[in-house]
């Protein structure tokens, strides 16, 4: 049973003021949980508020949020059973009443709903991948396969480059650990080859290097000599990921993609072609939001294309969002969804959609933003979803390896697996 809701305004790793709450159950046991927040933000994400007063951290205070969490939110859960977790996240809906949490704020619901989470966890003594794989129907909790940053760009790295994210997914992993270990080495290597051709080794807001390549054939030739100096092949030991997250690129004036390192201007179908010819020179496995957040008939376009061999994930095109989901999965529209709590707003949401992919045959990658605390639920959530794969970040920066460490320590129950390289792979009809 519910006794305290408690919240407070902390910072997140770019410094900026974010939600932590605190729970306290009537038996003494507490839990806590603070909120992430993106850069590059999906139009569609579930609505966080922010102050808006420029005279205090540029606007981006979040004390009206806090204001929430401590008065109508705490006075709603007062008293109320703590397990379940369906009903609270309910409740906090209803509370708030619009769509996208926009009274309320989504960061002072989703900080209450992990809170809740942890707490139930807490009380009932089960280590919470344990307790999320209870709420998500999960009988098997797997470990994932990482996507680590290696090389960013985008609004992560001062638009240096244009795509956002290039990473190395560690196929020939055969655990967690050895997971990062691999793309520890990648991300090393990569520093190395860096340093030695006067490129900028500096990090990105996820850690990353931000090397500036003009295009992303170059960025793509580095990242795979990386793996190559790492001593790994490209493709059977490491593959590599990208997050173009072109919404960020889009310019809806024009309507075309604007890639400013090259002073280009690409149609829709001008960027299928070239992420294309991408797939066929490099060992790609999966491109995420190549197209913009709302150019429904590209991404059909795109699927078409290499949907049959490729993940195409999408991010700021799903917003882990229902409803936006099921128009994806009818219109043959991407094969992956990126799961973000903060997009979503509560973690039943979060959890129906994940349950959503899979049905569908969608892959869902469990993903961190671009400014995180030293929360490390993402990582429960993954296992205990058994999303087979998630997105941290690189292997750098504390609120980055939070969430790794707590993977090493899950990685310690002899009765988890891990998400290995036949399991990522697609299924002759692209699902
Ligand atoms: P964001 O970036 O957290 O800044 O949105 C992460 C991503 O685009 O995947
Ligand atoms: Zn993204």
């Amino acid at each position: 049973i519910i006794r305290t809701v408690h919240g407070r305004q902390i910072f997140d790793s770019r410094g900026r003021p974010t939600v932590e709450v605190d729970i306290i159950l009537e038996n003494g046991a507490s839990a806590r949980a603070s909120v992430p927040s993106g850069a590059s933000t999906g139009t569609h994400e579930a609505h966080e508020l922010r102050d808006g007063d420029a005279s205090v951290f540029d606007g981006l205070g979040v004390t009206s949020a806090v204001e929430h969490v401590n008065g109508e939110i705490a006075a709603a859960l007062h008293g109320h059973d703590v397990d379940d977790q369906r009903a609270i996240d309910e409740r906090l809906r209803n509370l708030d009443g619009t769509s996208t949490l926009s009274r309320l704020g989504a960061n002072a619901v989703l900080g209450t709903s992990l809170a809740v989470c942890r707490a139930s966890a807490v009380a009932s003594g089960l280590p919470l991948y344990r307790r999320i794989a209870q709420l998500a129907g999960v009988d098997e909790p797997v470990l994932p396969m990482p996507m680590v940053n290696i090389l960013s760009g985008g609004l992560h790295a001062g638009r240096g480059m244009d795509v956002q994210d290039f990473l190395a997914v560690p196929v020939a992993a055969t655990s967690a650990l050895e997971a990062i270990q691999l793309t520890s080495r990648v991300r090393a290597a990569a520093a190395g080859l860096c340093a030695e051709r006067g490129l900028p080794t500096l990090l990105a807001d996820e850690g990353g290097l931000s090397p500036g390549c003009r295009t992303g054939e170059e960025a793509l030739e580095l990242i795979t000599e990386s793996i190559l100096a790492a001593g790994l092949q490209p493709g059977t030991d490491i593959a590599i990921a990208i997050d173009v997250a072109a919404a960020s690129l889009y310019d809806s004036e024009a309507g075309d993609y604007h890639l400013r390192r090259q002073e280009r201007h690409l149609s829709t179908a001008e960027m299928i072609d070239m992420v294309s010819s991408w797939v066929d020179r490099f060992a790609i496995v999966s491109i995420e939001d190549p197209l913009d957040e709302d150019d429904w008939a590209g991404w059909q376009t795109l699927t078409k294309r290499l949907g049959h061999r490729i993940r195409l994930i999408g991010d700021d095109l799903f917003t882990t969002n229902s409803e936006r989901l099921a128009r994806g999965i009818s219109q043959g529209v991407a094969n992956g969804v990126l799961v973000k709590v903060n997009q979503n707003g509560t973690l039943t949401g979060t959890l129906d959609v994940v349950a959503e992919a899979r049905a569908a045959g969608y892959a869902p990658v469990v993903s961190a933003r671009s400014g995180e605390t030293e929360d490390d639920f993402l990582a429960d959530l993954a296992v205990g979803t058994a999303a087979g794969q998630i997105k941290i970040g690189s292997v750098r920066n504390s609120e980055r390896l939070a969430k790794y460490n707590q993977l090493v320590r899950i990685a310690e129950d002899p009765t988890l697996g891990f998400r290995n390289l036949p399991a990522l792979a697609l299924t002759a009809d692209g699902g």
